[in-house]
């Protein structure tokens, strides 16, 4: 939609658009600490102004965002002058990205000079400006607009990891002042366990860390600060009027000995690939870092380079941030689904215009309860904030408010059961809304249950016990989450040792291949059961076919009442269904039905052409020889002239292609009863 948008509009008006949503996050971000968008929306916000300004160099204007150093000012702190400009970093989403910005910066380099890169995590938290004179700290600041920060010193004194004399210990000799850069943050751990404080007494939790420490930081009463879990990490010495390090990689070490809490996680390289290589070894890492960090930093080692190679606009052309995928993004909220667990708990879940986050695409997620639902005010249509961090189920963090059109619809706690109609209750002191029925077709348990038993999927080794112990621990939230399931995530469940892992998901992947008919059965829809799947499967012949239905065509299927009927169409019209189904199928789900044809009469196999497909119970050879020895041919592919195509289970593309010309199919048993009639 947006892509649409922008390709309608002309560049000159896209510009304008542009500028004013930037401004308007720019303000949301820094002024009010509350976005509204990820940074990942807002990095392609600019990278597509930029994109713009660099077609059209005299349409940029100095009052564009891109020639700004950073946010705009709050005018509830004084101003704190920087001594040097407080910079920001370039970008970088992949290792060609970095070659790119090396290969740039190559030429501005004295040759035959050895280079080094210096690599950092890059921490996602809030820059902190610390002034010392005579190794006493005197003020800190924020970073404001780059050049005019706003002065929190009573806040930053609150801040332990703040030293408020150096050098904290040893001898080590401290310029007369001394500016040190640093990311103030609050750690992983400490920001949940401060979030599940505040949520127990019923107040707004923090969106993320960075948020949170933003908020804390910039509070105009120190107390509250003073009580906030901060850290800190220090990467840069703003000025100094004595002599400091000449390297990015001793610099961490002298800030060290002053008694700065620097990051342990930096590593040197002598070559630019190495150090990009150990960027991306940090991707499926990430969390073992105490702290969010939304990428790492290369520096050029050398701080003369880095000094030589100046700026390009709010940039320093010496360091580059290679990012990870970010982990939080927006979408839309198409529509809500619930699922029903064991004891009958009714549990809601977004279904969501698909979204990259943290690397994968995300269609649906938790939305936990009612009460949460209405606590954070989503509403069916809201863009919503999706986030999704390690292992962890995706989560809709809240709505973003500012994006409402008024046309979102409320959501109410349902009346009754979406799947049985039973009226829902509440149980006292509970938040949560359950369907009384304990033979709900609705819920997970039983239709886990129903969809791995040897009916349908026939998954071996997913008996009662795991069913339940993979829907407790969350990663079975309907039964296409089954084929998502990871070994590790088996490897962390009691009593899941390597082998058990590996024979389920072994037993899972062969489930992928069971006929139309089983996996029909297994979607346990109202009265239909396998006799009935079995008429379905030959009649349609792809789970597509059957889910478009009517009600018509399915009343015309010799052994479907009105009932069997009624119920499927039910099923098959409901949206969650649907998204069921396109789970299943992306999983790898998509049998093709061996329509039987009527057996034809006499002396059908001399001069007919055949294509054998599918696992049948000989050998394919040993079929074409049956059929060659009475006379018909045996081709490899399918097309108009084929007269029959023989399909065993599993049959993949040559038996779709088959139904689709309307070619004849016949399976095993009916090619036999063929072969002793000619
Ligand atoms: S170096 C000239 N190093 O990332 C120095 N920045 O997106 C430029 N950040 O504004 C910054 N960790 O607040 C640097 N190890 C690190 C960092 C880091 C976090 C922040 C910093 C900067 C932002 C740029």
């Amino acid at each position: 939609m947006a892509d649409q948008h922008k390709r309608l509009i002309e560049p000159r008006e896209r510009l304008t658009e542009l500028r004013e949503q930037i401004n308007f996050h720019n303000y949301r971000y820094h002024v009010l600490d509350d976005p509204v968008i990820s940074d990942a929306e807002y990095d392609r916000l600019l990278v597509e102004l930029r994109q713009i300004e660099e077609a059209h160099p005299d349409w940029i204007t100095p009052d564009s965002p891109t020639q700004r150093v950073g946010g705009l000012l709050s005018e509830r702190f004084a101003k704190v002058a920087h001594p040097a400009p407080i910079l920001s970093l370039a970008n970088a989403f992949n290792g060609d990205d970095v070659r790119a910005w090396y290969e740039r910066i190559a030429k501005l380099i004295p040759a035959g000079r050895k280079m080094q890169f210096t690599v950092e995590p890059k921490i996602d938290g809030l820059t902190v400006v610390l002034h010392y004179r005579n190794g006493v700290f005197v003020q800190g600041a924020t970073r404001g607009d780059g050049i005019i920060g706003e002065d929190i010193t009573p806040n930053l004194r609150t801040v332990r990891a703040v030293p408020l004399k150096i050098p904290v210990r040893g001898k080590t000799v401290v310029p007369e002042t001394l500016v040190v850069r640093g990311e103030a943050f609050i750690e992983t751990q400490a920001f949940e366990a401060m979030n599940a404080a505040i949520e127990k007494e019923g107040g707004k939790t923090f969106a993320n860390p960075r948020n949170a420490a933003a908020g804390f930081l910039r509070q105009l009463d120190s107390r509250i600060t003073a009580r906030r879990p901060i850290s800190l990490l220090c990467y840069q010495i703003v000025s100094a009027n004595g002599t400091t390090p000449r390297s990015q990689w001793e610099l961490l070490r002298y800030l060290n000995d002053l008694g700065f809490p620097v990051t342990d996680a930096v590593r040197r390289f002598d070559d630019l690939n190495e150090a990009i290589a150990y960027c991306e070894t940090w991707r499926d890492k990430r969390d073992e870092l105490p702290f969010e960090a939304d990428g790492l930093v290369i520096k050029i080692d050398a701080l003369d380079l880095q000094v030589a190679l100046g700026v390009s606009g709010k940039d320093p052309r010496g360091a580059i941030a290679l990012k990870f995928p970010a982990r939080e993004a927006t979408t839309r909220l198409i529509d809500l689904g619930v699922n029903i667990g064991r004891t009958g708990v009714m549990a809601p879940y977004a279904i969501l215009e698909p979204v990259m986050v943290g690397g994968v695409t995300i269609e649906r997620a938790t939305l936990h309860n009612y009460d949460d639902i209405l606590r954070k005010d989503i509403r069916i249509g809201d863009r919503v904030i999706v986030k999704r961090s390690g292992d962890v189920i995706p989560y809709i963090a809240g709505p973003v408010l500012g994006a409402r059109t008024g046309d979102e619809r409320v959501i109410a706690p349902p009346e009754k059961c979406p799947f049985c109609e039973t009226p829902t209750i509440r149980r006292e002191g509970e938040v949560a809304i359950y369907c009384p029925n304990r033979d709900c077709p609705g819920r997970l348990d039983r239709a886990v249950q129903f969809f791995v038993s040897k009916g349908a999927l026939d998954i071996d080794g997913l008996g009662e016990k795991i069913a339940s112990q993979l829907i407790e621990a969350g990663l079975v939230e309907d039964v296409a989450d089954i084929y998502l399931i990871t070994r590790d995530q088996l490897l962390e469940l009691e009593g899941f040792a390597e082998k058990k892992a590996d024979k389920l998901l072994q037993a899972i992947e062969t489930s992928k291949s069971r006929p139309l008919d089983r996996l029909i059965a297994g979607l346990g829809i109202p009265h239909v059961g396998s006799v009935a799947a079995e008429a379905l499967a030959t009649q349609f012949g792809s789970i597509d076919r059957f889910m478009a239905a009517t009600e018509d065509d399915l009343t015309q299927i010799d052994g479907i009442g009105p009932t069997i009927a009624a119920s499927i169409v039910e099923w098959t019209s409901r949206h969650t269904n649907h998204d069921l189904v396109a789970r299943l199928k992306k999983a790898g789900l998509n049998p093709q039905a061996v329509i039987v044809a009527p057996i034809p009469s006499g002396g059908e196999v001399a001069g007919k052409t055949f294509v054998i497909t599918g696992t049948l119970s000989k050998p394919r050879d040993e079929i074409a020889a049956q059929i060659k020895a009475a006379g018909g041919k045996v081709t490899d592919s399918v097309s108009k002239k084929t007269d029959y195509v023989v399909a065993g289970e599993a049959a993949g593309s040559k038996l779709a292609k088959a139904q689709q010309l309307g070619v004849t199919i016949l399976d095993e048993t009916a090619l036999n009863r063929l072969l002793q009639t000619s």
